[in-house]
């Protein structure tokens, strides 16, 4: 049995949306963990949970128990309390090809895919609704204080305008969008840039809050932009994002670099992706300049780039 989950982008409105402002975020459907459940033989060994692929040099192996208290074990804990079961007696492969720390996701996605593998293990439904939910929690453990965008980008794979606490959004894409994604190759903390614009909004709660409110004007634009599928009205939007980001301290030489990049050569806008401080850049390319802003982006010395293309992509 194979489960998975995408990793994901977020398009505008990151670190606002900790606040209560919209963020928009689609998922990538290309770029997944799955989960591998297999039926352990001989019978008897319990739960293992073994984690590999991308970014890590041998795979981890986690035989759980009830006395553990890691993460993983925490996670495996609220899913078998949700699907009132117990402990099945399976190895359950993790493959991720989602980088670490670099604002695609990497970690709800993890998690995400460990839930539905767990469902399928125990022969149970999760439905997207509680897994959303456990998998916030664990995101929690990771990050402290995240707004949940992350979560419900990649549990419901379907782009969304999210609002915290809000009931979740589908975006309407008007017309598809050709996105290119690049790794600075830094990694960097989402909850080091989190607490950072914290700091900046506990030092100067007004100007920091006028930075908000102007990414939640742009936000609610953008999403008009996406739904007329406006793809240069949205790059504009982004540029402009980037900027506000930029003000709020969480941008840095190599995101602002790459961003000059991809707009000199002939991106329809492009900005930082997620937490910041590193971690990967979004720009949106128009069909005929997608390949010379790719290339520009590898020569500039991005780590890596891909390609996405949101309104097209097929459903999970
Ligand atoms: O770095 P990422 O992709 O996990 O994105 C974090 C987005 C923030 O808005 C900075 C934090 C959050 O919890 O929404």
């Amino acid at each position: 049995m194979e489960t998975s989950a995408p990793a994901k982008i977020i398009l505008l409105g990151e670190h606002a949306v900790v606040y209560g402002c919209p963020a928009i975020a689609v998922p990538v459907s290309s770029l997944r963990v799955t989960a591998s459940v297999v039926y352990n033989q001989p019978s008897g060994l319990g739960l293992r949970i073994v984690a590999g692929g991308q970014n890590q040099t041998a795979p981890v192996e986690i035989i759980w128990t009830e006395t553990r208290d890691d993460a993983i074990a925490r996670a495996v804990r609220l899913f078998l309390d949700a699907l009132d079961a117990a402990a099945p007696d399976v190895t359950i492969s993790l493959d991720s090809q989602i980088p670490v720390a670099s604002g695609l996701g990497s970690g709800a996605a993890i998690t995400a895919a460990l839930g539905r593998g767990l469902a399928a293990a125990v022969n149970k439904e999760l439905p997207d609704s509680v897994l959303n939910d456990v998998v916030y929690e664990v995101e929690k453990m990771y990050h402290g204080t995240p707004s949940g965008i992350d979560n419900t980008v990649i549990v419901y794979e379907r782009p969304v305008y999210f609002v915290r606490g809000k009931p979740i959004e589908t975006l309407i894409i008007g017309a598809p969008l050709e996105f290119l994604v690049a790794d600075t190759g830094q990694s960097a903390l989402t909850r080091v840039a989190v607490a950072d614009v914290r700091r900046l909004y506990d030092a100067a709660p007004e100007h920091t809050q006028g930075l908000f409110d102007a990414i939640a004007a742009l936000v609610k634009r953008a999403r008009q932009s996406i739904e007329e599928g406006d793809a240069h009205a949205l790059g504009l939007l982004m540029n402009e994002n980037h900027r506000l980001l930029q003000q709020l301290t969480v941008s840095s030489p190599q995101l602002d670099r790459l961003v000059q990049v991809a707009l000199d050569a002939g991106a329809l806008g492009a900005k930082l992706s997620g937490g910041g401080r590193g971690g990967n850049m979004v720009a949106l390319v128009a069909a005929e300049s997608s390949r010379k802003v790719g290339q520009a982006l590898d020569y500039a010395g991005a780590a890596r780039v891909f390609q996405t293309v949101v309104g097209q992509e097929k459903e999970r």
